[in-house]
């Protein structure tokens, strides 16, 4: 039972998949021993790498809150964001396995080239488009800011598009968080562009990809029902938009 105020604090081991695209042939895993406390999260122990032990260890990080978006890893093979994984949560009897999120080109450790997923959310136009000119705010009722509430929090981690089967076989589907960036704006009653973006995702790497693993909803730091939000721009492909 520990002190009343006091954290509990163990030896975590992780294991890190580790690349040098200027001295590798290939990623390879390398074992760290570190001291943390259970309110850490896994970011803290690769700062605590980083910082004490091998400070060519390379991953990305911003915020450290879990609203940046740029810290997306493979933890113990699941996609999450480093920041908002607590040790606490994990088997510590067992290592940490630490490694980049899949489909996306290595850089070095855990970054990778994000800009094919970028590419694919500036294809789906991710902005409102509209002609009118109100002369006061262009106002919704409740009912229709919520139509699209649920696509408004994304964080653009890539952790859905990455940990999605379809998305590591076929380099050119769009991906679960450009459909999601669609989405927020397909049913925004503000949006003039809802066709233009449905007929770019009826295409042949568009929404008909998607497979439904839902491996997307269970990926999301957000907690956005991300499979759901593909269904529904699916269904309107087909039937029509209905906002
Ligand atoms: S939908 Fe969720 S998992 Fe996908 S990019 Fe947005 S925040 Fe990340
Ligand atoms: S560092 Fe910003 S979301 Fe984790």
């Amino acid at each position: 039972m520990p002190e009343l105020g006091v954290v509990d604090s163990f030896t975590v081991t992780f294991i890190v998949r580790r690349f040098n695209p200027e001295t590798d042939q290939e990623a390879y895993w390398e074992n760290f021993e570190v001291d943390l406390y259970s309110t850490d999260r896994v970011l803290d122990g690769l700062h605590k790498i980083k910082w004490e032990q091998d400070g060519s260890l390379s991953f990305r990080r911003s915020c450290a809150h879990g609203i940046c978006g740029s810290d997306a890893m493979r933890i113990n093979g699941r996609n999450r964001l480093a920041c908002k994984t607590l040790i606490k949560d994990l088997d510590i009897s067992k290592p940490v396995y630490v490694e980049a999120i899949k489909g996306l080109p290595l850089e070095k450790d855990l970054i990778v080239d994000m800009e094919p997923f970028f590419a694919a959310y500036r294809e789906v136009q991710p902005f409102l488009q509209s002609t009118s000119k109100p002369e006061k705010e262009n106002l919704q009722s409740p009912e229709e800011r919520a139509r699209f509430d649920d696509t408004t929090k994304c964080i653009l981690c890539a952790a859905c598009t990455t940990s999605c089967p379809v998305f590591w076989t076929d380099g050119q589907y769009f991906g679960p968080a450009a459909i999601v960036a669609a989405h927020r704006f397909i049913f925004d009653s503000r949006d003039e562009a809802a066709q233009v973006r449905l007929d770019i995702l009826n295409s042949k790497e568009g929404v008909w990809r998607c497979r439904t693993t839902f491996n997307c909803s269970e990926a999301c730091p957000r907690g956005i029902e991300v499979t759901r939000a593909i269904s529904e721009v699916k269904q309107a492909t087909i039937t029509g938009l209905r906002r």
